[in-house]
């Protein structure tokens, strides 16, 4: 567990992520950190809502509509988390909101929430960077990561290996350098007919497919760096349902088993691309623990691969509680807590709406 920097502040700290296309609220105490005790102890209460059943017709998130969302879903759901946890707006010490990366309108929602209830109530808040709420968020996992751990980032977004020294301290290894894992997911199931976001109905669709019938790349297993590549897996995805169109095949059947041998193909070198990068990753380093975080880590088949590697070769892997694997407003609130409770942590009273669309999760290591 981690050392505090100025331990024995009992905390509680609202959290709200909004940066993409989920509502989440969560109310965090800070006590069982402190105390050594497991971190999700600290969970008081949750809101969370998914617009993914909006944004299914456009087959991709709508940035208007999801600012929209957020202003309607944020207030329900701080009363649901206030209610669950038995708390009064009073209760609350300090509020943490995902001030970037992700969609300027929809991280403004959060920020200018964040920010007017603050002022509100004489609180000081917090920006939080969604990765960190990402990469901390196995931390109230069963199993604990010591410090330094790798965490493997694969969201919707991103695709970055970093080495975690503790809170605050991140150091970037390498990442994708076009699609990240979650879009070569989605993009991909879209391409077999599979509705949007079609990470996990790819990963249930490659559970029937049969291993090896096609033979597709492995985009940069041995580049020698960290870093990735999924754009020409998608296209190698693309050209294979040309190549079966253009046969005419019409039995159901035999379309339903190309589609599931395909996926299974496509997760088996994304998998193995992945699991092979952080192996690298954590020979490269030393570290002996990895942390898996962000919507693709709820992939099954990544999950079981990693474990399997980690038996082999005497490292072990943690993972968040997977409903806490994709957006979600306790990570927010955790990973503000936790930097609260650190020096010069950044936080504020200022009342400007400060958003970062675009932000290094490294220039805001705590110093
Ligand atoms: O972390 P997240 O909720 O949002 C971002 O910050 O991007 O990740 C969403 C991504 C989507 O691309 C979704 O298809 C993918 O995570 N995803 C999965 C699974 N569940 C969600 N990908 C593969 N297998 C899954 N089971
Ligand atoms: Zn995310």
């Amino acid at each position: 567990m981690a050392i505090l920097a100025r331990p024995n502040k009992k905390m509680i700290v609202l959290g709200i992520e909004t940066s993409c296309d989920e509502t989440g609220v969560a109310l965090y105490n800070t006590t069982a950190w402190e105390e050594g005790k497991p971190a999700f102890q600290g969970i008081l209460g949750q809101g969370l809502h998914s617009q993914i059943a909006m944004h299914r017709d456009y087959g991709g998130v709508v940035p208007e509509l999801a600012s929209r969302d957020h202003i309607r879903r944020v207030l329900p759901l701080l009363d649901e988390s206030l209610a669950q946890s038995e708390l009064k707006l009073s209760d609350i010490d300090a509020v943490a909101f995902t001030q970037g990366p992700g969609l300027a309108g929809a991280l403004l929602v959060g920020s200018a929430f964040a920010k007017s209830l603050a002022q509100g109530l004489n609180l000081p808040s917090i920006g939080v960077h969604h990765l960190e709420g990402h990469l901390l968020s196995p931390l109230l996992g069963q199993t604990v990561p010591q410090f330094p751990f790798i965490a493997l980032l694969v969201s919707g977004g991103h695709t970055q290996l970093m080495k975690v020294s503790g809170i605050g301290q991140y150091q970037l290894l390498g990442e994708t350098l076009d699609d990240a894992a979650g879009e070569a997911f989605d993009k991909t199931a879209k391409l077999l007919g599979l509705d949007y976001p079609g990470g996990a109905a790819i990963s249930r669709l490659a559970e029937q497919g049969r291993s090896g019938i096609f033979d597709l790349p492995k985009p940069m297993l041995h580049s020698g760096d960290l870093d990735f590549s999924f754009s020409g897996l998608k296209t190698a995805v693309l050209n294979q349902v040309k190549k079966f169109a253009e046969k005419n095949i019409t039995e159901a059947q035999e379309i339903k088993q190309f589609h599931a041998d395909l996926a299974r193909s496509f997760v088996d070198s994304l998998v193995a691309v992945l699991v092979s990068k952080s192996e690298k990753a954590l020979k490269q380093t030393g570290c002996k623990h990895l942390v898996l975080a962000g919507g693709v880590g709820a992939n099954l088949q990544l999950r079981s691969a990693l474990n399997e590697k980690a038996k082999r070769n005497g490292f072990e892997v943690h993972y968040p509680p997977l409903e806490l694997c994709t957006d979600n407003g306790v990570m927010i609130a955790f990973a503000g807590a936790l930097r609260l409770l650190a020096e010069n942590n950044g936080s504020s009273k200022s009342g400007a709406f400060d958003i970062k669309p675009r932000w290094d999760l490294a220039s805001n290591n705590l110093k």
